[in-house]
Order: C-alpha cells, then sequence, then structure tokens
C-alpha cells in the first residue's frame, strides 16, 4: 500500500505542467499556514501572532498530498495537516502508519467506527448487485429503508437526499409547498421561515439562508429571503416571531451541534410546537447531527417528548456513504406532486442497503443504552479530569455528543491533541471542543481520549485569545 501510493504521488504529485493543468494557480501552503483546526465552521482568522499548528514535522508523502490538494482543489477548506490513510474500529491510521483515536467520527457521520465488518459486507453484496438505477425506476432497498424509517419515526413518508443541507432544502420546497397547497387565496400565502442563533442548516442557499453565522452568508447575499432569527431558547420571542399567513416553517436543532452543543428545553420545543400549531407553521427539527443514536435515543426529540412535523437527517445515516433524508407527515407529504423535488442519485439501492445495516445496529436497545451509559461516563471523565483548569468553563451534551466550553479559542488544544494521536473537532465560535465519537466507543477508549485531552490543556496557556 505505502508503494503504490508513493508511486501515485510520484506519477502524478509533481508532473510538470500539461496543456490542461498549467493555467492553475497553486495556491501556496507555507510552512507555517495557520490551519483552523478540525471543523467546519471556520471564524475568520484572527490577525495576531499565531503559533504554527504543525508542530510535528510532516513526512514527505503528507507533503505531497497536502501540496497536491492546494495545487487542485478549491480551497475551501482549511484542513488539519493530517492524511488519512485507513481505519478500524475508532482507529484512524496517516500515511505513515501513526494511529489516531477518533473522537471526530467524520464529524459525527461514523457511528459504527471504520470498517465494520457487517457493513463493508452489506455495501460489498450491494456493490456486486447493483448500485444505482436512478429514481425513474423502483428499488428494494430504497422502499425497505423508507418502511424502516416510517416504523421507527413519527413519519409517514420519506423523501431522500445525498446530504444534510439537501435535506433542509427539500423540507423549505415541502414547508413551502404546504402552505401554498393549504391556502385557498394564494396571495395569502406563507412563505418566510424562523430559524435560530447558533443554528447550522448547511451551505446551499436555502439552507445558508436558515445559518446563522453571517461569516458564512454574507459572501453570497441575496440568499433565500424572509428568515428571522430568535434567540435559541427564548420562548418569548419565538412566541412572538411564529405568524400565522407569514410563517411557513420553523427549523430548530433539538442539540445544536456546530453552533457549540447547546441543547433545547423541552419548554422551548413545547412553545414552537404550540406556537406552529396555532399560526399553521410547520416544525421542523433539524437531525442532521444530533440524531441516528447519538443521544442515546434513536431521535435526539425523544428526550423532549415533543414530535415535529418534519425531521432532516444525514450524516450517520448509511455509514459513511452519502445520504439525506426528509421525514415527514402524510400531511404535509400530500402537498407534494410528481415533479416537485428531485435528485439522480437519491436514495440509491447502495447507500440504501448500508443504512439498513447501520439502523439494524444503532436501533437496538442495548446499543442505545450503551451510548447514553458511556455518554454520561464521557462526561464524568472530562469534568473530573478537566474540571479544575481555568479555562474550562463547562462540559455539556446528550450521549455521545459532547461539547468542552473554553474561555479561550480551541484550536491550539485540539491540534496539540492530534499532534498526541486524539482527533477532536472544534465547535461554536472556535471555544468549543466538540467530541462526537462512532458510538461503538468503549470505556476504555474514552479513558484514554479524555487523559490526552488532560495532558494537551497547557496547550492552552500560550498566547491565545478568543
Ligand atoms: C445540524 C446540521 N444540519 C445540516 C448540516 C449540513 O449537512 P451536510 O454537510 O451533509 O450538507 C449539518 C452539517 O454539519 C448539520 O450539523
Amino acid at each position: 500500500m505505502a508503494s503504490s501510493l508513493s508511486s501515485f504521488l510520484d506519477k502524478t504529485l509533481i508532473s510538470p505542467p500539461t496543456a490542461t493543468n498549467h493555467h492553475r494557480r497553486p495556491r501556496k501552503l507555507h510552512k507555517h499556514e495557520p490551519f483552523i483546526s478540525s471543523c467546519l465552521v471556520s471564524e475568520p482568522q484572527s490577525k495576531g501572532p499565531t503559533k504554527p499548528a504543525v508542530s510535528v514535522s510532516l513526512s514527505e508523502k503528507s507533503k505531497q498530498v497536502m501540496e497536491m490538494e492546494a495545487k487542485y482543489l478549491v480551497g475551501t477548506y482549511a484542513r488539519s495537516p493530517l492524511v488519512l490513510a485507513s481505519g478500524k474500529g475508532c482507529k484512524l491510521y496517516d500515511v505513515d502508519g501513526k494511529e489516531y483515536l477518533d473522537m471526530a467520527a467524520g464529524i459525527a457521520v461514523n457511528s459504527l467506527g471504520h470498517c465494520d465488518p457487517d457493513w463493508v459486507q452489506a455495501v460489498a453484496e450491494q456493490a456486486a448487485t447493483v448500485t444505482h438505477v436512478s429514481n425513474v425506476y423502483y428499488s428494494i432497498p430504497q422502499v425497505n429503508l423508507a418502511k424502516r424509517l416510517v416504523d421507527s419515526s413519527f413519519a409517514d413518508r420519506v423523501f431522500f437526499t445525498n446530504s444534510g443541507t439537501e435535506a433542509n432544502e427539500a423540507a423549505i420546497k415541502f414547508a413551502r409547498k404546504f402552505q401554498r397547497h393549504s391556502k385557498a387565496d394564494k396571495n395569502q400565502v406563507a412563505t418566510e421561515f424562523i430559524s435560530f442563533t447558533n443554528s447550522f442548516h448547511g451551505r446551499t442557499m436555502g439552507a445558508l439562508a436558515l445559518t446563522s453565522k453571517e461569516h458564512y452568508r454574507i459572501p453570497f447575499e441575496p440568499v433565500m429571503p424572509g428568515v428571522t432569527f430568535i434567540e435559541y431558547g427564548n420562548v418569548e420571542e419565538a412566541k412572538k416571531a411564529i405568524v400565522s399567513g407569514r410563517t411557513a416553517a420553523v427549523f430548530v436543532e433539538p442539540i445544536q451541534g456546530e453552533g457549540g452543543i447547546y441543547s433545547a428545553t423541552k419548554e422551548f420545543l413545547q412553545v414552537l410546537r404550540n406556537a406552529c400549531n396555532d399560526s399553521g407553521a410547520l416544525l421542523v427539527f433539524d437531525e442532521v447531527q444530533c440524531g441516528l443514536g447519538r443521544t442515546g435515543h434513536l431521535w435526539a426529540h425523544e428526550a423532549y417528548g415533543v414530535l415535529p412535523d418534519l425531521m432532516t437527517l444525514a450524516k450517520p445515516l448509511a455509514g459513511g456513504l452519502p445520504i439525506g433524508a426528509v421525514l415527514a407527515t402524510e400531511r404535509v407529504a400530500a402537498a407534494i406532486n410528481y415533479g416537485d423535488h428531485g435528485s439522480t442519485f437519491a436514495g440509491s439501492p447502495l447507500v440504501c442497503h448500508a443504512a439498513l445495516k447501520v439502523l439494524d445496529k444503532i436501533q437496538e436497545l442495548e446499543f442505545l443504552t450503551n451510548v447514553a451509559r458511556k455518554g454520561l461516563y464521557l462526561k464524568e471523565l472530562l469534568n473530573l479530569k478537566l474540571g479544575g483548569n481555568p479555562h474550562v468553563k463547562e462540559v455539556r451534551g446528550l450521549g455521545l455528543i459532547v461539547g468542552i466550553e473554553l474561555d479561550v479559542s480551541a484550536s491550539p488544544l485540539v491540534d496539540a491533541c492530534r499532534d498526541s494521536g486524539l482527533l477532536v473537532l472544534t465547535a461554536g465560535k472556535g471555544n468549543v471542543v466538540r467530541l462526537v465519537p462512532p458510538l461503538i466507543i468503549s470505556e476504555e477508549e474514552l479513558e484514554q481520549a479524555t487523559e490526552v485531552i488532560k495532558k494537551c490543556l497547557p496547550a492552552l496557556d500560550g498566547n491565545n485569545t478568543n
């Protein structure tokens, strides 16, 4: 494997400019370029002095891959300086064979860890049977997965997408269509949306309009109009903002992931439910990050006992293959007609068969109970080991979606953890360490992870402001 990589690198990475690639201007990778570690939620880089993030020296193999990335990819990702090559369970291995304990799970995706043997077998079998047929035709895995999701939730019907942002995009369209369908006077149709501070719903134009961080939205304005942002958890503001004849839908994450691991209260979600009932607006739960077992419940909203009209899912559903889904009640689905929405790839036999295997495992009561138990243990370990540190303000979360809020930027800690063989993410305004490990993680691995975090805490004591 190592030799095939190097011959690949030899042949392609350092190839001389050709007729087709010579016009590309490589984005230079500076030796001390500050990386915004381990989070797609990137903050504008601070102007002050930055410590070089790459404190361990990079191998030639890694450098070559990073240079190739800098040359050939559109520069949207401020990646960590780490080239991962393989994985098994909760461990990942870089191109030089160094082992990392994975507490990031591909941003809350790899719930079964890496290369789960049953999942691998399911994918291989389906790939060898049929991978893609398009939605022009029926396929058995797709209807089976839809039935499984319906049988396991509040929903009556499912629409498949390829990602979380697409699931939210579909939910936006469904909400608009539902409102149009249910109003006799087409001039009075509710078309607006409510979203919340610290929300993250995706990067496409509709989902982006619902995402609170201006840094993401402003460069692309005008995005979808008619979105009002309310403070997450503020019941009085929410009641005032959800208005009959104006609000088409309210989008809310029962637990905010990218925004900093903030959990809703039961009262907040119940107020949203009541206000939606009173006004005719739809309640949409975005469980792209917090759903599918991560909280120790199959659905995060089970912890609150409040049901939505629509729920969006993605990340872990197919165990690492791209998938998204909108779960809808019959009342909403009845407003959707042939041609209203669609996707070439969505709901392919391959991803749906893989997702059925994921659900086979995570739906087990014992599996979910273990997630809840391990989540409590993780928070206990963190409180015990980090509690005395003056930079640690709070440890919060539910199940295996846990945040450590700091009074400074989390990046130096995240970088130090990575150099010590532990992968964790940031969240919020960059001041939260986010832990979203594979749900199969063991107690020993949690102990190992928290020990590394503890040992790396001195990294926060440098010249580090947030
Ligand atoms: C709550 C939530 N919604 C939507 C998305 C967007 O999902 P994707 O990146 O698959 O488009 C994310 C991604 O982090 C998310 O956390």
